[in-house]
């Protein structure tokens, strides 16, 4: 299977357009060693060619210009996207469908029914899409069994309700039911190799710890670095699990439940901009090194 970063930034990007936190006026200056970073979304493919798309944020367009094996060009309209899974109903993981707009086809987007109904009606991408060539919705069932798509032969999905949090518009906000959120597992049939995507954790259960140990590679949660971060930086009130964030070094945080599990590759995404580990000489940075966890950037390869 072949993973492809497009995007390893949380919501807002990095630097964020508006923010001057030491991280963001680090980057711009270039005071600071740090990378900028677009939103979250990842892609994936058995054979190269044909990809999965998991969520599409809202800079989808300069990710696809990026990586051109996602447009091989063989028509005079191409894409070698052949689907969409959303893990959540949030601005920066489904925005990008709005771009995607003038696909010649409707598009295959795969989600739970708790997302379906945030993208019909307090966000109502899906519906503003049907006025295009619109939107095959197929449903995810948060505890179903493995499901395949059509177009990614010899991959294998499955999907695990996480508690993180639905977004501001849904009338789930800190109310969530199962299938706000979930994490998605993918096996590669022909290599055995195993992906868990889970780039919004609020928690971690003895299922989600399960399927944790169970995949070669996390690309898992990597917010925020402590839960108050935003508040200690002045950026704002909220904390990280009012977001559905569970934060790296607080005792009970990511770190702790990593050092537990021997997968072969340990890996954060969705990384906010006030998170400390964004500077790559920081000692929070060090102590992710020496934990064996890895950041994700933007155009990163992964291969299982
Ligand atoms: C989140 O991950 O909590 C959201 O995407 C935040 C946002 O709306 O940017
Ligand atoms: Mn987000
Ligand atoms: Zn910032």
């Amino acid at each position: 299977m072949k993973i492809r970063v497009l995007g390893s930034g949380a919501g807002g990007g990095f630097p964020q357009w508006n923010c001057n936190c030491r991280n963001c006026a680090g980057v711009r200056s270039g005071r600071i060693a740090a990378h900028a970073r677009t939103q979250s979304s990842i892609a994936v493919s058995a054979n190269g060619h044909d990809w999965i798309l998991l969520n599409a944020s809202p800079d989808i367009r300069s990710q696809l210009e990026s990586f051109p094996a996602l447009q091989p060009a063989r028509r005079v309209r191409d894409t070698a996207i052949r689907a969409i899974l959303l893990v959540d109903a949030q601005i920066d993981h489904t925005t990008g469908l709005l771009m995607l707009r003038e696909h010649t086809a409707p598009w295959d987007v795969y989600c739970t029914e708790a997302v379906y109904e945030d993208l019909t009606t307090g966000f109502p991408v899906f519906t503003v899409l049907s006025h295009f060539r619109g939107v095959i919705w197929h449903e995810i069932v948060p505890h179903g069994g493995d499901f395949v798509i059509p177009g990614s032969e010899g991959l294998v999905f499955g999907a695990v309700p996480l508690k993180s949090e639905a977004p501001p518009f849904s009338p789930h906000r800190h109310n969530t039911v199962p299938g706000d959120n979930i994490g998605v597992r993918i096996r590669d049939s022909a290599t055995g190799g195993r992906l868990f995507y889970a780039p919004g954790l609020g928690s971690i259960d003895p299922q989600i710890l399960r399927e944790m140990e169970a995949a070669d590679c996390l690309l898992i949660d990597g917010t925020l670095w402590t839960d108050d971060e935003m508040i200690r930086g002045g950026i704002g009130d909220k904390r990280g699990l009012d977001m559905g964030h569970l934060a790296q070094a607080s005792s009970g945080g990511l770190i702790e439940h990593l050092s537990r599990l021997d997968c072969t590759r340990k890996i954060l995404i969705h990384i906010n901009n006030t998170n400390p580990i964004l500077d790559e000489t920081s000692p929070e940075r060090r102590t992710l090194e020496q934990a064996g966890i890895e950041v994700a950037y933007d155009g990163m390869d992964i291969e299982l």
